[in-house]
């Protein structure tokens, strides 16, 4: 929940300024995964291994920014001094343990001289049981947080292998004696003046990346390190493992025979870490790495690099020399009977396909105004290239690759179960509807948490799809381990690329929406919809009796990007309404049918980013205890678009008139007039489509009344209070 970065530079002058304005940089991309408090840790002296300076501050980046230009200011501190090497880390704070205060924030030392920094994203579960037994050894503690067992834990791992005499232990070595420790999940990065010019990185359960900047001036002579370009770039310390020493002298050989830079080698180092290196080639001396960059995600990376490897759990990644050592423990967890032996890994480097633009606000206030308006084109990229015309009669058809190996195990599944929390939760339960539609399966919904908590029944024949924006939150995170080890066939729905869901799941869709910044989904939502409609047209594709239906639906999405745009034009209308409501404490939301899921979610972005309490209920619920709220004062929202559900609907606005309910009615174009003829009430006409793709259109009006009710109230729109945007911890 928590945003760390790292940044690393080798053999490269870089002043103090620069190093700075890059933590710092590094932070406000991260800044929307929490923003209670912030801290970085710099090198002091370019020239003598020193303890560095810490700076931590409560408040977000900014406060941080000008408290450290203010000590500059009274320090003295040289902002001209150049580093050759450099070693920074940076946090930005969601609080779980404590409360935002500099003693509370990152990085944790572990104590006077500072000889270990770490600055964490996640929960330590067992830090209180770790806690008292380096009490018992002598560490005083400043916190209250989980985190400071770990900087802590480190001293006592690096003081005792000291006193035993061992060779000067690497630094390496206390980590994974560190990480054996440790329950729960973290990403961590480790800084420590005994290893000057050294970062080590790990992770389990949280998620982090490394970014690789590639210069192409003249650097230091390629230590026997070597890489792969092009779409995968490895590297890997020239020591570690003897099978690479064997090929990296077979490329110096074929190198220097033919002065070719390329070659195809297959390495196999066992099941899970085999890969096919296409491009081979020394790291040459115009390509030398001279940055290399950590972070919690790619918003931070993108400006950099696109070079990206996305760390696995268990890794160990050590930034030392010039080179990446990527490491792991014989056991992932690193905890039974200590670790025996720490092997090297293979790891291909990925491209991030990522734009700077995308990650910045553009002609836009906020981004959650740029992603609600930027919807009409994100769910167009949703669509790219998976509704096709197929089959010998060439009909409308949509092709979702990542499912296309597993669409029979579905069809056969006793049950779908979609799994998620919040928004994507109920972009969920916006589309279960034409899923039971077309599929013909029974589809049960669940709430994450609520899925752990009782540890519902999942079975083999179960197909579990598991929906995610971020692919990285923890309460699906656990649901998703949950599945997997009763057997279901775990499906994920994400829309980033690498992360963890994506990569535990058994097959999947992306869904395209491109970045989304804001911490109140939006443009995720409509994308995640769409592709469970696809999803649901391609499970009931080998029905014949559904054909003109799921023809109709197809064309309905190829219209939807511009029936969007058509409902973006009521932004002033909605700006305009939420002058209304303002000053009101309540706002009720009806829906039912496949517009349940559309009171739902409109409420819930009310309530968060808008700070006003809002309420979304299925309308078929209403006399069963809503209705003793209504009066002349509370206002109501009301979705009556025409699908199957309208008459019903019909009826629920006149109960409610009949209370003299303050209505506001969102209806179908050309309804707004008999739906005022019936009693008073404000209309807002939105464009018809399809019934299953309604939803998509009628959250739209929502979203833009919580933006405007959130600056006209006054309050921070992309940092809703308390809240952040990848919740990676229970
Ligand atoms: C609300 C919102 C949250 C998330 C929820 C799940 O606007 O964004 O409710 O939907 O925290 O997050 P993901 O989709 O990343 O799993």
């Amino acid at each position: 929940m928590c945003g760390i970065f790292a940044y690393l530079n080798f053999h490269a002058n870089k002043e103090r300024r620069y190093i700075l304005e890059i933590l710092f940089n590094g932070l406000r991309r991260l800044e929307y995964r929490g923003y209670d408090s912030a801290g970085i840790a710099i090198d002091d002296s370019s020239t003598i291994s020193s303890p560095p300076l810490v700076f931590r501050q409560a408040g977000n980046i900014e406060s941080l920014v000008n408290s450290v230009n203010e000590e500059i200011t009274n320090t003295d501190l040289n902002l001209d001094e150049v580093f050759y090497f450099h070693a920074g880390i940076a946090h930005t704070r969601w609080a779980t343990h404590g409360e935002p205060a500099p003693r509370n924030s990152h990085p944790q030392s572990s104590g006077p001289g500072d000889d270990f920094l770490v600055v964490h994203n996640g929960v330590i579960t067992n830090y209180e049981v770790l806690k008292e037994t380096l009490v018992r050894h002598g560490f005083t503690f400043d916190s209250d947080t989980d985190t400071e067992v770990i900087p802590k834990l480190a001293k006592f791992v690096f003081d005792k292998a000291n006193e035993e005499g061992e060779q000067t232990v690497q630094f390496c070595e206390v980590v994974f004696e560190v990480m054996r420790h440790l329950e729960g999940a973290y990403a961590l990065i480790f800084k420590s003046w005994h290893y000057p010019n050294e970062l080590i990185a790990c992770k389990l359960g949280s998620p982090l990346l490394l970014g690789v900047k590639v210069s192409n001036s003249l650097s230091l002579e390629s230590r026997g390190t070597f890489h792969c370009s092009r779409h995968s770039l490895r590297l890997l310390a020239w020591n570690s493992v003897e099978l690479l020493q064997i090929i990296t002298l077979f490329f110096r050989l074929a190198f220097s025979l033919t002065g070719s830079k390329s070659f195809g080698f297959e390495l196999d180092q066992g099941k899970s870490n085999s890969h096919v290196f296409q491009d081979a080639h020394f790291l040459s001396k115009n390509d030398h790495p001279k940055e290399f960059f950590l972070s919690s995600d790619p918003h931070a990376l993108v400006e950099h690099t696109k070079k990206v490897l996305v760390i696995e759990d268990g890794e160990v990644v050590h930034l030392k020399d010039g080179g990446v050592t990527i490491l792991k423990s014989e056991n992932e967890r690193g905890r039974r009977n200590g670790i025996s032996r720490i092997a090297s890994v293979e790891r291909a480097l990925s491209v991030l396909e990522m734009e700077v633009e995308q990650i910045n606000k553009g002609k836009y206030d906020h981004y959650m105004q740029k992603e609600i308006h930027e919807q009409p084109e994100s769910l167009t990229t949703t669509m790219r290239g998976r509704l096709i015309r197929g089959g010998s009669r060439k009909t409308k058809t949509v092709l979702l690759g990542g499912l296309k190996d597993h669409l029979k195990t579905i069809r056969r599944s006793r049950r779908i179960v979609f799994i998620g929390c919040g928004t994507s939760y109920n972009a969920a339960l916006a589309s279960r509807p034409i899923l039971e539609e077309l599929s013909g399966i029974p589809v049960s919904m669940e709430i994450a948490s609520d899925l752990w908590d009782r540890q519902g029944p999942i079975y083999r024949e179960d197909t579990a799809v598991f929906v995610s924006q971020s692919g990285e939150t923890a309460d699906t995170l656990l649901a998703l381990d949950y599945a997997r080890e009763n057997g279901a066939l775990c499906v994920g729905i994400t829309n980033t690329v690498g992360s963890s869901i994506a990569r535990k799941t058994h097959c999947g869709v992306h869904i395209n929406a491109g970045a989304e910044i804001g911490v109140a989904s939006t443009k995720a939502y409509t994308s995640q919809i769409v592709v469970m409609v696809m999803l649901a047209l391609a499970i009931g594709s080998d029905t014949i009796s559904s054909q003109k239906r799921r023809e109709a639906i197809i064309d309905g999405l190829l219209d939807l990007p511009y029936k969007v745009k058509e409902v973006l034009k009521l932004d002033e209308e909605m700006k305009d309404l939420a002058q209304l409501l303002i000053d009101e404490q309540s706002l009720l939301v009806f829906g039912r049918g496949y517009n349940y899921a559309t009171a739902l979610e409109g409420a819930l972005k009310v309530k968060e980013v808008a700070l006003m309490h809002s309420e979304g209920i299925l309308a078929g619920e209403m006399k069963h205890g809503p209705l003793a709220l209504v009066d002349e004062n509370l206002p109501i929202a009301v979705i009556a678009t025409r699908d199957a559900c309208f008459s019903k609907q019909q009826s629920v606005i006149q109960q409610l008139h009949a209370r003299k309910g303050r209505l506001i009615v969102m209806c179908s174009k050309g309804d707004a007039a008999s739906v005022s003829s019936s009693g008073s009430c404000r209309a807002i006409e939105v464009p018809q489509v399809e019934d299953c793709l309604q939803p998509v259109v009628n959250i739209v009006p929502l979203q833009l009344l919580a933006y405007h009710l959130t600056v006209l109230r006054g309050h921070n729109v992309d940092q809703p209070r308390n809240l952040a945007k990848s919740v990676t911890t229970q």
